[in-house]
């Protein structure tokens, strides 16, 4: 088989897809899918210490601290699973984070083989939040009209109840939309500057949006 990307950063807005595709690139590429989203909500799901001190800042639309979230991902970068690589969601966001990630890599001889961001402008983003239900305990993303379960309530893949986030309610989308272009735009252009930035049209149905991803993928390495 062809050598294949392995070390991939997704990019893009709260509601681009993000969970979506990774959850497809994952399963693809055999590597393992981190959102640091979901490691925070299962966090607050078992009452962690982590998870209360994240709690007020998700719950709000904003950043967990970036010393929280680093040292979180650092550790679990550090896991045998991430051995052939990985898959990283909603991770860096901020240019402390990328910068603190780049540091990391280096210091094991390693590098990225593309940040990829899915591109989708913010009118489509409130419909597909608001919609929009999750397993908590696989993490996998549904959406009422566009992407509904097999069955009512219950995740395909693990059979769990899936719920509405708390912070997928339209004041606190517009909160992380603000906070989105503030802090995790200038991701684009940081890793533009490093010759790693590739894109892709999410505004397409789930299945090409996953067409266009595995051509880049296909094409980076
Ligand atoms: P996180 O969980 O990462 O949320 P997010 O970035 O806001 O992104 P979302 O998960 O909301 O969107 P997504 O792109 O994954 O979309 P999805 O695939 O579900 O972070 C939550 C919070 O945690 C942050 O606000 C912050 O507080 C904290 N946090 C996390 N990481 C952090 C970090 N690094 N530093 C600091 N704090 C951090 O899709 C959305 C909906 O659209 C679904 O219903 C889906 O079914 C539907 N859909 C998907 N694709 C399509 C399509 N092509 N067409 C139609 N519908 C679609
Ligand atoms: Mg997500
Ligand atoms: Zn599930």
């Amino acid at each position: 088989m062809e050598m294949m990307p392995v070390k991939i950063v997704l990019l893009g807005p709260p509601g681009a897809g993000k969970g979506t595709q990774a959850k497809s690139i994952s399963n693809r590429y055999s590597i393992p899918h981190i959102s640091t989203g979901d490691i925070f909500r299962k966090n607050i799901s078992e009452e962690t210490p982590l998870g209360i001190e994240a709690k007020t800042y998700i719950d709000n639309g904003q950043l967990v601290p970036d010393e929280v979230t680093i040292n979180m991902v650092k550790d679990r970068l550090t896991w045998e699973d991430c051995k052939n690589g990985y898959l990283l969601d909603g991770f860096p966001r901020t240019v402390a984070q990328a910068e603190a990630l780049q540091e990391f890599l280096a210091g094991r001889n390693e590098s990225l083989d593309t940040a990829l961001c899915i591109e989708v402008p913010s009118d489509f983003i409130l419909e597909r939040m608001t919609g929009r239900r999750v397993c908590l305990s696989c993490g996998a993303s549904y959406h009422v009209k566009f992407n509904p379960p097999a069955v009512d309530g219950v995740c395909d893949l693990c059979g769990d109840n899936i719920i509405q986030r708390k912070d997928d309610v339209e004041e606190t989308v517009k909160e992380r939309l603000d906070v989105y272009e503030r802090q995790t735009q200038p991701l684009i252009d940081f890793y533009k500057g490093k010759n790693l930035l590739s894109t892709v049209d999410g505004t397409k149905a789930i299945n090409e949006v996953f067409e266009g991803i595995c051509e880049i993928l296909g094409s980076v390495n």
